[in-house]
């Protein structure tokens, strides 16, 4: 029996976009949101609740190791944690899928358990390296396999982790994330310092949780021991969904684009520094303080079509772009003049190798441009030829080059785009209802 072949969009060339819409609810948060409900005492009511792949992962993962979870609407979640001693073992492996967020910040969770546990994931996350968080987690006493650096990540439970000092080598929230889950089961205090700002979900989400934790010039604290008690959270809009509406707009919004209730926390919001560098036109509106039991600002944001000049990317916004950077490349592409990329090394270790992707869908349209080690250089057309690009199963390199279609002169055709609903479920609805002539094929 032969297996289908993964779909393929067609976009059409050209066109503008317009309206008022919002996107799915954020992915980082959502993961956490699970996975610190499941260690909480009590009931985590989650609103805003990524209904992706990705998360849908995370929620079996916490089921298969005991947890009771509850999903009243596709948007809504019910946690019913009873402390992280409550976990039990999972009869098999733990499948993380495309989500390597989940299976670093699983890695912390599960270190210091009582009982051990394999987490296997996709073709891609089973090539993405484990060792940068397994290394600080055998420092604080865990005992980690993995497979030449990579998952299966095999963990034996060991429940008397010691609190560490570390400095992280690379500006990762990941392994921030999964060495604050491990410090909080930990003797003693765990202290760690970043390179550069990375995203603070989990840290503005533990004290949601009535966790007590420092926060100062890049050093983050807590002391080991402490319970988390079940809260509320509304989980905004993703920023990095909303990132592809907001380029189509820079690009071809003739009449405003707006993006309802999106999560602008700063240290995700690179995108919108750098598009105001080359020139777009952009408004934040942000929401009255964070409201509710939001612990992460919201805001809604306008965009116009402009002019976009090409920038040299300053490397400080390198991190807070990170996962918006393919389609910024694209705009890039679309802007006069010359875009350098550098410090962006981690790009080749995310979902797909991200340079090399964008760099193969730049060549098939025609784009001046040279791959580097750590970054991209690109000279800017005004429009670019049509043609057929491989997503390479990343879904944010798939939704980059439909976003490309809005100023290309045939049309785009992307392989291989079924991973697109681990981040962006009904992406194709909302790019249709924005403008774009997409088909699916
Ligand atoms: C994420 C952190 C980032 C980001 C990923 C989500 C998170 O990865 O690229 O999509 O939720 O913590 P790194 O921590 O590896 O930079």
């Amino acid at each position: 029996m032969s297996t289908p072949a993964p779909a393929r969009w067609r976009v059409a060339p050209g066109g503008t976009v317009a309206g008022t819409f919002t996107v799915p609810g954020d992915k980082s948060i959502s993961h956490r949101a699970l996975m610190l409900g499941a260690i909480a005492h009590g009931e985590t009511r989650i609103r805003g609740f990524l209904d992706g792949e990705d998360c849908l992962a995370t929620a079996r993962a916490l089921a298969a190791l005991g947890v009771r979870i509850e999903r009243p609407a596709p948007t809504e979640v019910h946690v019913h944690g009873a402390g992280a001693a409550a976990l039990r073992a999972a009869t098999g492996a733990l499948d993380m899928g495309n989500a390597g967020t989940a299976m670093r910040l699983m890695m912390g969770l599960l270190a210091p358990q009582t009982f051990d546990a394999t987490l296997i994931g996709d073709e891609s996350l089973m090539r993405r390296p484990m060792e940068r968080v397994a290394q600080p987690l055998r420092a604080m006493g865990a005992r980690v396999d993995t497979h030449e650096g990579r998952p299966p990540v095999v963990i034996h439970g060991t429940p008397r982790l010691r609190g560490i000092e570390y400095t992280l080598p690379v500006a990762s929230a990941q392994v921030k994330s999964a060495l604050l889950l491990a410090g909080l089961a930990a003797g003693g205090r765990t202290v760690l310092k970043e390179p550069a700002p990375s995203r603070d979900h989990t840290e503005r989400m533990l004290r949601a949780f009535g966790v007590l934790l420092e926060q100062r010039d890049g050093v983050i604290a807590l002391e080991g021991g402490q319970s988390l008690r079940a809260t509320a959270l509304e989980v905004p809009a993703d920023f990095s969904s909303a990132a592809f509406f907001l380029v189509a707009g820079a690009l071809a919004a003739e009449q405003p684009l707006r993006l309802t209730n999106i999560g602008v926390n700063p240290t995700r919001t690179g995108l919108l520094e750098l598009l105001r560098l080359m020139g777009a036109d952009i408004r934040v509106l942000p929401h009255a303080g964070t409201s509710g039991h939001n612990v992460e600002p919201v805001a809604d944001i306008e965009v116009r079509a402009g002019a976009l000049q090409g920038v040299t990317v300053p490397e400080n916004l390198v991190a807070l772009a990170i996962d918006e950077l393919p389609v910024f490349f694209i705009a890039a592409a679309c802007a006069s003049g010359e875009t350098l990329v550098r410090g962006a090394g981690e790009l080749r270790v995310k979902e797909s190798d991200r340079l090399a992707a964008i760099a193969a869908g730049l060549a098939a349209l025609g784009v001046e441009h040279r791959l580097l080690p750590d970054g991209l250089w690109i000279r800017g057309a005004p429009s670019l030829a049509g043609g057929s690009v491989d997503s390479r199963g990343d879904h944010r390199i798939a939704m980059a080059f439909a976003v490309a279609a809005l100023r290309a002169r045939a049309p785009i055709e992307i392989a291989d785009v079924i991973n697109v609903a681990t981040s962006f479920p009904g992406f194709e609805d909302c790019a249709r209802k924005a403008g774009l002539g997409l088909a699916r094929l």
